[in-house]
């Protein structure tokens, strides 16, 4: 569907960079979802990143919702808002019109949109556009709170640096991170994570790294094998987020070249509850929440444009030549991507309960 993802739940996002607005459509919310909008504000914050580490693109972010919003809650229509672009500087980009980006989408959008494309700033490319997914994700993240269901992303490596896992049942580590400004459990490493960022911003370069997600409260047997399986939903939303290079679950591909008997999760009861003792699956099965907390690790590549001068092609000549990135960008995108990862999450996980409970599952009434 292009830009729209979801089944029961659909989010639809739209908008460029430098043009009027960027925004969002979700639809087949149920009725009676508080908007809290001092926390969409929040996740909006953080996705704005630290400053010394971020680009000097400075949005408000207001959010003007158009429908679907009465008396702070959902109606359960379209739900659809926008929010204006206000700090652009479109001529930083002009005199690179046709020359595209290493590893950006300047020559790919060229390719697909024959030329049509608004190339400003990255157009329907930038991160910018990840502002809607936050603010869509919010709004259903403390839905999914009410209902006992976390959501929460660290940085777990950056560079060199790499930091502790998840606990796997400590939802109260969630909480922590989502009052941090700077998205680790380890405020030492998270230092050290900093320094790696000033280092490539001094160097004129970028750097990148992987983010962790854990949900907790999810409960068992959510999920539509095979094609729908969680995990197929969860990669597919998390792909689409701009700079995202691999999705893996749990044990990951480490513990794909190990033994059975060294990564298969032991099932446990006590009498009441199923648990394992580990979590190598990261809380699916065959596709379907096993009700382990999910862990999901996002690698996010190194911000494409930097400083330093690299060898590109103009497509409109045909021409070999260089580029040196002007404009506003980030030395690393990871720390304003974790929010954006854990908002997309929340989508997702929404959706796959709507679908396994019905789209009433997650209101206030
Ligand atoms: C929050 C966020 C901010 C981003 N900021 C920049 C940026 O300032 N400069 C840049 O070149 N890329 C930035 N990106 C990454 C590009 O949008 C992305 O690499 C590009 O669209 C190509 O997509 P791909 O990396 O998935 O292939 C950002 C991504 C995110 C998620």
């Amino acid at each position: 569907m292009k830009n729209t993802i979801g089944q029961s739940i659909t989010f639809t996002l739209f908008g460029e960079s430098h043009g009027e607005a960027i925004g969002g459509v979700l639809d087949g919310l149920t009725p009676g979802i508080e908007v809290d909008m001092d926390f969409v504000k929040k996740c909006l914050d953080k996705r704005k990143g630290i400053n010394a580490l971020s680009t000097p693109r400075r949005e408000e972010d207001e959010v003007e919702f158009l429908s679907g919003v009465f008396n702070g809650k959902t109606t359960g229509t379209p739900l659809a808002f926008i929010i204006r672009n206000k700090d652009t500087k479109s001529a930083d980009y002009g005199e690179m019109k046709n020359v595209a980006r290493p590893s950006h989408a300047d020559f790919t959008a060229e390719m697909k949109y024959m030329g049509f494309q608004d190339y400003r700033g990255g157009g329907h490319f930038s991160g910018r556009l990840t502002a809607p997914i936050v603010v869509a994700g919010a709004i259903i993240m403390s839905a999914l709170n009410k209902k006992g269901i976390e959501i929460g992303t660290h940085i777990k490596s950056l560079g060199t640096v790499t930091e502790k896992s998840f606990n796997g049942a400590n939802a109260d580590e969630i909480k922590t991170i989502f009052e941090k400004d700077f998205p680790v459990l380890d405020e030492d490493m998270g230092h050290k994570m900093q320094e790696e960022i000033l280092k490539a911003k001094e160097d004129a370069d970028s750097i990148g790294g992987v983010l962790e997600t854990m949900v907790t409260g999810l409960p068992a047997g959510v999920g539509e094998p095979w094609f729908d399986s969680l995990e197929s939903v969860m990669s597919h939303a998390l792909f689409s987020i701009p700079g995202v290079k691999g999705v893996e679950f749990g044990g990951g591909f480490e513990m794909c070249n190990k033994r059975g008997s060294e990564v298969n999760d032991s099932l446990r009861t006590d009498g009441e509850k199923v648990y394992s003792e580990t979590n190598y699956s990261g809380g699916i099965n065959g596709g379907i929440s096993n009700g382990m907390p999910i862990i999901v690790r996002t690698g996010i590549k190194p911000t494409p444009t930097i400083g330093k001068t690299q060898d590109t092609i103009n497509f409109k000549t045909m021409e070999n030549t260089e580029i040196k990135g002007k404009g506003r960008h980030d030395p690393a995108i990871i720390h304003r991507a974790a929010i954006v990862v854990s908002c997309m999450t929340a989508i997702t996980v929404a959706d796959s309960l709507a679908l396994r409970f019905g789209t009433n599952y997650l209101t206030d009434k």
